[in-house]
C-alpha cells in the first residue's frame, strides 16, 4: 500500500516562556485534526510536542508537498495561534512567517520531514523531534545510524545492510545539495556533515533498492525570516527492521552527547538530551536542547502507536552525560564554545556596541 508519512511542526506559542506547549493549543490540534481525519484528508493522525513546538504526524493517500495536506496543517497551526493569543503565550505564532498560505509549507516556518512509501508487511518507524537545536543536530546522529559501523553492526553482518546508504546533504546557506555514497565517500562527506551550522543531511536511501529510509527538516528559520525567529527545533523520521537499521541501532546513537547549536536564545552550545515525552519541557537556561523519539508500526496507514522510545533507563547514563556537558559548559557563560561564534548567534548586541564605540578603537603600532 502506497502512503506517505508527514510530520509538520512548527512553534505557535510557549507556555510559560519557551518551555513547553500549552495543553489547550494541543486540544485544538487534537480536534481539527479528528474533523480531518473523519472527512478522509488524512487515513490516522497524532498530536504530540516536544518542548514549545507543536508536532502533526499524519499518514495519507496525498504524496508528498501536498496542497491539501501541508494547507490542512497551516490551518490548524493558525487556529493553534488564536488560541495561544487568548491567552497571551510566549511568542504565539512564532514560526508562521506568511501571512497566507501559497501550496505548500516549505519557506513558510514550519518544518516538514515527510516521505512516500510503500508500505512493508511490517512498516517499523521512529520520528525523532528537537527542540532548541537547529537543523543540523541529526548529523550526527544519522551519521551514526546509517554509516558507522561501530553504532550498526548490521551494516557490517546483515546481507541487506551490507550495500550501505546514500546521504543527501543540503547546503542551507547556499541552496545546493549533493549526494554522498557511503561506505566509499565517508571521508568526503564528513568534511561538510561536521559542519552542521552550514550543511544538513535531508534524505538517506538505501542504494540496493533505492528505498528512502531516512527524511528530515532543514529549513532554518533565522534565514528565512531575517531576523531572530528561533531555532529551527527540528523532526527526522527514520525508518527501521529489514533493509535498515534495526530500531535500537536507530536509538544508540542519542546515547552518547552530542553537542548541537540553540538552546538558550538560540545562541549557545549544548548538549541534545534524550527525553521521555514527559520530560520534554526544556527549563534550565531554557533547556538544555531535547530529542524524543515516537516509536510506530504502520499497518495500512494506521498509526500504531506512539511507544515513546526514551522512556526507559536504559538511556538514564545518557542523560547523565548530557547534564554533565550541560553544567560544563554552562561554566564558560558567555564565552565561546558555550556561546556560538559571533556569526551563528540568534541574538547579538554586537552590530550596536561596536558602532557606538567605533571612535574609541585605535590602530595598533605594530613597530
Ligand atoms: P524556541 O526556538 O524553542 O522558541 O526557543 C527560543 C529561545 O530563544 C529559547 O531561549
Ligand atoms: P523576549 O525578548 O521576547 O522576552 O524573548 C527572549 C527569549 O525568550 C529568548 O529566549
Ligand atoms: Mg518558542
Ligand atoms: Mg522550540
Amino acid at each position: 500500500m502506497e502512503i506517505t508519512l508527514s510530520a509538520i511542526k512548527a512553534d505557535i506559542g510557549g507556555w510559560v516562556g519557551h518551555s513547553v506547549t500549552h495543553p489547550d493549543t494541543l486540544s485544538k490540534a487534537e480536534e481539527l485534526m479528528a474533523v480531518a481525519r473523519k472527512s478522509g484528508a488524512v487515513i490516522d493522525y497524532r498530536v504530540l510536542h516536544c518542548g514549545d513546538d507543536l508536532q502533526l504526524i499524519m499518514t495519507h493517500h496525498h504524496g508528498e508537498d501536498s496542497e491539501k495536506v501541508h494547507g490542512l496543517a497551516w490551518d490548524i497551526f493558525t487556529a493553534c495561534t488564536d488560541v495561544a493569543k487568548g491567552l497571551k503565550l510566549h511568542g504565539a505564532g512564532q514560526d508562521l512567517l506568511a501571512d497566507a498560505f501559497s501550496g505548500n509549507v516549505k519557506g513558510m516556518g514550519p518544518g516538514l520531514a515527510e516521505m512516500a512509501i510503500d508500505e512493508r508487511e511490517a512498516e517499523t518507524v521512529i520520528i525523532f523531534m528537537a527542540d532548541k537545536c537547529a537543523s543540523g543536530a541529526w548529523n550526527l546522529p544519522l551519521y551514526r545510524m546509517f554509516a558507522d559501523p561501530f553504532n550498526t553492526p548490521g551494516l557490517v553482518i546483515a546481507p541487506n545492510l551490507h550495500c550501505g546508504f546514500s546521504f543527501e546533504v543540503h547546503d542551507v546557506m547556499e541552496g545546493k545539495r549533493i549526494t554522498f555514497n557511503t561506505p566509499e565517500e565517508i571521508y568526503d562527506m564528513l568534511v561538510f556533515l561536521g559542519s552542521p551550522g552550514h550543511f544538513a543531511v535531508k534524505n538517506v536511501w538505501h542504494r540496493d533498492t533505492g528505498r528512502i529510509a531516512a527524511s528530515a527538516s532543514t529549513q532554518r528559520l533565522s534565514f528565512m525570516a531575517g531576523r531572530y525567529v528561533g531555532k529551527d527545533d527540528p523532526v527526522c523520521i527514520v525508518r527501521c527492521q529489514g533493509t535498515f537499521p534495526a530500531v535500537g541501532e536507530a536509538l544508540e546513537p542519542f546515547s552518547l552527547v552530542n553537542i548541537v547549536e540553540g538552546w538558550m536564545r538560540g545562541s549557545h552550545n549544548g548538549p541534545l538530551m534524550p527525553v521521555g515525552f514527559n520530560n520534554a519541557k526544556c527549563t534550565r537556561f531554557d533547556g538544555p536542547p531535547r530529542v524524543i523519539a515516537a516509536g510506530f508500526q504502520i499497518a495500512n496507514g494506521m498509526l500504531i502507536g506512539p511507544s515513546d522510545m526514551f522512556e526507559d533507563v536504559a538511556f538514564d547514563p545518557a542523560r547523565q552525560k548530557a547534564l554533565q556537558a550541560a553544567d560544563m559548559l554552562r561554566s564558560m557563560g558567555p564565552f565561546e564554545p558555550h556561546r556560538l561564534p559571533l556569526d551563528a548567534m540568534e541574538y547579538t548586541t554586537m552590530p550596536e556596541v561596536s558602532a557606538r564605540l567605533a571612535a574609541r578603537f585605535e590602530p595598533i603600532d605594530d613597530d
